[in-house]
């Protein structure tokens, strides 16, 4: 698979410098507001009763914010937060450290979540329902079986797939938040405050450009932002106006609601070849050379959110909005 820019996953590039972009506390955080209003309750509530947050699992497409609303939710409730993944727990004994070293009522924060190995997901039930962990000591007839208290703590679980967590796992979380994907507006404060803090001037009208395609994605915002403004510097005095910024998104091949190659590889691919469908997944995956579950988990999710792809029981069809978008006569 290739890189895309308008990948709502973090390139190894990005990582440390989303960390700086990161607000750090609600008010902060732009859109969102369902889950703002809740969290906001819940938090309100658990430091009235001088209690820890329930355990909260957040989740929703890569890019949106589950880790940056994880550290927030930290400091809102003026704790520390401990982070790891779900991959990176691979015995049971990586999950007791971590949890004997909890200060009472921190965060421990589980990206991937749904990555966890079923056997440390055993050890974690015990710890989320009772604040405990049962531990075995010892080899074959003499083994024994030790409670160990742990202070309270509040688990935040991470995942892009809710679908694949199992079921008694999701069940102990008291708080399940969903995020959406961004709109525009959104989307555009979230531009122009990246902007600000990178201190590079910004047309409104380009920061509303950025937004348009950004898929929904604050991750792809800043990208596409960062993007832009190399090509200002370069190609002109640093200012970055709607010219420039049609200009650079052009270059980087970045149409106007943020599809790119492949995107138009796929869609033009069912309209030429099965007349717009409905044709089943496996035969697209064979007619563009990509497997079956790259289209369905990267390719698709967007095309069928913005309404260009419709799933029916006989396969996928285009829409009428695909052939307005590419100028083409959509048939009756
Ligand atoms: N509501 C928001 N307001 C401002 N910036 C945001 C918001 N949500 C996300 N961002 C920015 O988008 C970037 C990506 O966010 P984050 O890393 O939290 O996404 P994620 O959902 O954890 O992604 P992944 O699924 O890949 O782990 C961050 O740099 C963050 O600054
Ligand atoms: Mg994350």
């Amino acid at each position: 698979m290739e890189d895309r820019i308008i990948s709502g996953e973090a390139d190894a590039s990005e990582t440390t410098m989303e960390q700086s972009l990161r607000p750090q506390v609600l008010k902060q955080y732009i859109g969102q507001d369902k889950v703002k209003a809740n969290l906001e309750v819940f938090i309100e509530a658990a430091k009235l009763r001088n209690e820890t947050l329930d355990h909260v699992l957040l989740y929703g497409p890569p890019g949106l914010g589950k880790t940056t609303l994880a550290v927030i939710i930290a400091n809102e409730m003026g704790v520390n937060i401990r982070t790891t993944s779900g991959p990176a727990i691979e015995r049971p004994g990586d999950l007791a450290a971590i949890l004997t070293a909890l200060e009472p009522g921190d965060v421990l924060f589980i990206d991937e979540i749904h990555r966890l190995p079923r056997s440390i997901e055993e050890v974690l039930y015990p710890a989320m329902e009772d604040f405990c962990l049962d531990i075995v000591i010892g080899k074959g007839p003499s083994a024994r079986s030790v409670r160990l208290d742990l202070p309270p703590f509040t688990l935040i679980g991470a995942t892009t797939r809710a679908g694949s967590l199992s079921a008694p796992l999701r069940d102990r979380f008291g708080v399940l938040l969903r995020l959406e994907y961004y709109k525009e507006e959104q989307l555009r404060n979230i531009v122009i405050r990246t902007a600000d803090l990178f201190e590079i001037e910004i047309e409104h009208l380009a920061a509303t450009e950025i937004a348009k395609r950004s898929r929904g994605t604050p991750r792809i915002s800043n990208r596409l932002l960062r993007r832009v403004r190399d090509f200002a510097q370069v190609k002109g005095n640093g200012m970055i106006d709607l010219a420039r910024t049609n200009e650079a998104l052009e270059l980087l091949q970045v149409d106007r609601l943020g599809l790119d190659h492949i995107d138009h590889k796929l869609l033009k691919g069912i309209i030429e070849k099965f007349r717009g469908g409905p044709v089943g997944l496996d035969t697209i995956a064979a007619t563009i050379g990509e497997e079956r579950e790259t289209i369905e988990d990267v390719y698709e999710p967007y095309l069928l959110q913005i309404g260009f792809l419709q799933r029916t029981p006989r396969g996928r069809i285009v829409t009428e909005a695909v052939y307005h978008h590419f100028g083409m006569e959509a048939p009756n």
